[in-house]
């Protein structure tokens, strides 16, 4: 395959007439319960350019939502998928197994924080990663309770609904959902920040007010686990305040409860850490990973303590795909990726270019409220001018006109008024900050 010319180049409007005719069989034959961000049919991808069926090429400042983070179909990950799907494809782990699944295990036990005894099982998706994680806990602490935070995002099955926050798109219509699931009020500097001063630099101080719900509403005696994205991802990129995440740990280990990092969106190596929780040092009974594991092939997994993680019984966990061979191989090829090419570096490099930016723009720009994120995971949350008050219509605006000028962002925030940008690690410098002056110059003429 020829190689992907890294420059933005449009040759027809967005989308262009093979993207539009692609798009009505899309609407007669795909369910319209799936939402679609941009409607441009991807003809190839690749370092930080997406190309289209009509051959516009755009920046991708999304990696396929914090998925493609080494850069989509990455040298190591083709040659190595390649290679197993030559071998075989799938056998079941369940039923004979293969050493591609231990060696991701061995993987992920090697690389998530904590040196003690560690145990992985693996999936398909975030959200089985996430149900498999409460499972675990409730078997080890035979307890029911699970809290999660305002703003959460885990997922589209029934137990992930339950621990996502924000109603529509995600829940409205869709209930009843798992019981005996508690939310708690999350550290959220912007906002907090509004209220009272010290409750946004305090991390200690916004931790004792959830783990006031903790005690109050819910009781240690009750509670096996609480599950927190450490930064959260579809909730805004919200990173709480320092302290915030070790007083919920501190309080999770003296009260027999699991603590339970969801890393599918901050983890492996978005954010300048192979997994986010290591900005804050600490080391949670149990991780979720997806999304950046195997640079695209559908892969999930939970790992943590060995004690927690072996509690379960024999074929209490598992599924047909799950660990599949064809994404362990990626998986392999994408952590050694990561760790070859220092990858963890041009993360912080991206952070600062994108946050020197952004700042820039926000000391002229009252309606930038916000800033915020670590690595290639940086938020602007956007208001109305002189107020705080959310202002979604601008964010679309923004997002739509980025679009048809060939960048692809993302929107998220639990009020709609937040750009995400996720780009891949492997994006030029040059690139990026087209991306970030074509974003600039359009928020100016808005
Ligand atoms: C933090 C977090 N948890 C869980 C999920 C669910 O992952 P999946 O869509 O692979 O089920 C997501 C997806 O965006 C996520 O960001």
């Amino acid at each position: 395959m020829a190689s992907l010319e890294q420059t933005r180049q449009l040759v027809t409007e967005i989308p262009g007439p093979g993207s539009l005719e692609l798009n009505k069989r899309r609407a007669a034959a795909v369910s319209h319960g799936v939402g679609i961000t941009l409607p441009v049919f991807v003809a190839r991808a690749g370092g930080g350019i997406i190309e289209d069926v009509d051959g516009n090429r755009l920046i991708d400042l999304g990696s396929g939502i914090a998925v493609t983070t080494i850069g989509n179909s990455s040298p190591r990950v083709v040659e190595a998928v390649r290679a197993q799907v030559a071998d075989f494809t799938h056998t079941c782990f369940m039923v004979t197994p293969y050493e591609s699944y231990v060696a991701v295990a061995e993987e992920l036990n090697r690389i998530t924080p904590g040196s003690g005894e560690k145990r992985s099982v693996l999936f398909n998706s975030g959200a089985e990663a996430v149900e498999n994680a409460i499972k675990a806990a409730r078997s080890y602490t035979r307890k029911p309770a699970v809290v999660a935070f305002d703003h959460a995002y885990h997922g589209r099955t029934n137990m992930a609904m339950a621990l996502t926050a924000k109603s529509m798109p995600y829940k409205s219509g869709f209930g009843p959902f798992a019981p005996e699931i508690y939310r708690a009020p999350m550290s959220y500097p912007y906002r907090d920040g509004l209220l009272d001063k010290e409750l946004a630099t305090d991390g200690e101080l916004a931790a004792a007010r959830a783990i006031s719900v903790f005690e109050k509403q819910v009781g240690a005696a009750n509670l096996a686990a609480v599950i927190i994205e450490p930064i959260q991802g579809e909730g805004g990129f919200i990173v709480p305040a320092e302290g915030f995440l070790p007083a919920l740990l501190d309080w999770c280990r003296r009260n027999d409860v699991v603590f339970i990092a969801d890393e599918v969106q901050s983890g492996f190596a978005r954010t300048g850490a192979m997994f986010a929780c290591e900005h804050e040092g600490i080391e949670p009974d149990l991780i979720c990973t997806a999304k950046g594991i195997a640079d695209g092939l559908p892969l999930s997994a939970v790992t943590g303590r060995a004690e927690i993680m072996d509690a379960p019984h024999g074929s209490g966990l598992g599924g047909t795909f799950g660990g599949n061979p064809v994404a362990c191989a990626a998986a392999l090829a994408t952590i050694e990726t990561i760790e070859s090419d220092g990858l963890l570096a041009r993360a912080k490099e991206i952070e600062r270019l994108i946050t020197e930016r952004l700042l820039r723009l926000q000391a002229a720009d009252d309606r930038i409220g916000d800033v915020r994120g670590r690595g290639a995971m940086i938020a602007v949350e956007l208001v109305k001018s002189g107020t705080a008050d959310p202002d979604p219509e601008l964010t679309q605006k923004l997002s739509t006109a980025a679009h048809a000028a060939g960048v692809l962002i993302l929107t998220c925030g639990m009020f709609g008024n937040v750009i995400r940008l996720l780009p891949p690690l492997t994006i030029s410098d040059e690139l990026l900050v087209e991306g970030l002056d074509i974003i600039a110059e359009i928020l100016g003429n808005l």
